[in-house]
């Protein structure tokens, strides 16, 4: 089965094509390397002795995606990770992320629609906002966004949502990634964050390798049993794994559901102070560290709700914690 995957040189989309070749699907991989790099491919063509078809395309470039559709016209489904996921940028530049997450989708999404093709679409946790309790499921109240990243996958989620209401031959998985961490166990994709990394594992190792001087801990006086905030961090591999099982629920013909809202996270919370001390663990260093304000925008708590992956999707989280860094810091020392 050939399996289009939009963005996948980015560092989610990297590991899921991997993942996708290995169990012998076709991949085909539109990316404008906005956000990544050509030797991506070659750390994916190394890994899995494959080459998937790449083609650097732009998926706001309509004419271009029809063309491309034209010459691919059996595909059996989409996965699509191509978007930007900068938080504070998209305060910044608000318009950048409604032009490529909200119209860029729309683009492609016209085109998929009407070849009936299947789409797994990335949402974040960040869907949820501030929400009122823990673990989080599918149905807890969609809050007002704290960024324009935010409402951009609330938005592109609602449109799938009425598009399948209305239209009850596509079928649709959104995933809502809680944290993604690690890297693939080679060393040879990982996450490549575009200058100054904002999220907590990135800054790390980059301060661990003396890139950084020292990571700035955003606030220590959260209602938290330590005081820092608590996230749910999901190894890549793991969410790449709830991908293969996302497109084979999809592709399922018995299945006659066309629009499921899925939680992928391990279920467990970690604070940021647990998450520095199983770095010095596990590297045998000394992280420098300092503890400043809180950052605008920063929930205390989130960590998912994983039943339903497990009931539908018969999915689980498998790494730990302790293996996800200790991928994530291979991959530095690698890169
Ligand atoms: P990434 O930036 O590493 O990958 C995205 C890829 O899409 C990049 O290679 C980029 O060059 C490409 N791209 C962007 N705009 C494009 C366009 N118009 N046309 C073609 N290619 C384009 O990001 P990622 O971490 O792999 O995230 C993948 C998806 O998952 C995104 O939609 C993101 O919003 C979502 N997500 C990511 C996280 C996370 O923490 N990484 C969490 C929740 C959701
Ligand atoms: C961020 C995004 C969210 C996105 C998610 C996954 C924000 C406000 N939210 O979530 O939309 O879906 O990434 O990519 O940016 N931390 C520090 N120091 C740092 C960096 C982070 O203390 O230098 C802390 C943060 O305060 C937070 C935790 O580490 O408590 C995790 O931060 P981060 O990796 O940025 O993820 P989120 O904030 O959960």
């Amino acid at each position: 089965m050939k399996i289009l995957v939009t963005g996948g040189l980015g560092y989610i989309g990297s590991h899921v094509s991997v993942l996708l070749l290995e169990k012998g699907y076709e991949v085909i991989i539109v990316d404008n390397l906005d956000n990544s790099s050509i030797s991506v491919l070659e750390g994916i063509k190394k890994i899995t002795n494959l080459s998937p078809v790449f083609e650097k395309l732009d998926i706001r470039d309509y004419n271009q995606i029809e063309l491309f559709l034209s010459k691919h016209n059996d595909l059996s489904g989409v996965i699509h990770f191509a978007a930007h996921k900068s938080v504070s940028e998209s305060v910044e530049n608000p318009l950048k992320y409604y032009d490529n997450n909200v119209l860029g989708f729309i683009n492609l999404y016209n085109l998929i629609k009407e070849r009936k093709i299947p789409l797994i679409f990335s949402s974040s946790a960040t869907v949820y906002g501030n929400a009122d309790s823990v673990p989080i499921k599918e149905d807890a109240p969609i809050k007002e966004a704290f960024s324009p990243y935010g409402k951009t996958k609330q938005i592109c989620e609602e449109i799938i949502r009425d598009t399948t209401k209305s239209n009850l031959s596509t079928k649709s998985v959104v995933l809502r990634y809680f944290n993604p961490v690690g890297a693939h166990p080679s060393g040879l994709i990982g996450e490549l964050p575009n200058g100054k990394p904002q999220n907590l594992i990135p800054f790390i190792t980059q301060t661990l390798i003396g890139k950084i001087n020292k990571l700035m801990v955003f606030g220590n006086d959260y209602p938290t049993e330590d005081g820092t905030c608590i996230r749910d961090y999901i190894d890549v591999m793991d969410l790449a794994e709830a991908h293969i099982k996302s497109l084979e629920f999809i592709l399922e013909p018995k299945n006659d559901k066309n629009f499921e809202v899925i939680n992928i996270g391990t279920g467990k919370g970690h604070s940021v102070f647990q998450i520095i001390k199983i770095f010095e663990k596990v590297t045998k260093k000394k992280l420098k560290y300092k503890v400043t304000g809180r950052r605008k925008g920063d929930v205390p708590v989130s960590y998912a709700d994983c039943s339903k992956a497990k009931e539908i999707l018969g999915w689980t989280s498998k790494l730990s914690i302790e293996e996800s860094i200790a991928s994530s810091w291979n991959w530095e020392n690698n890169n």
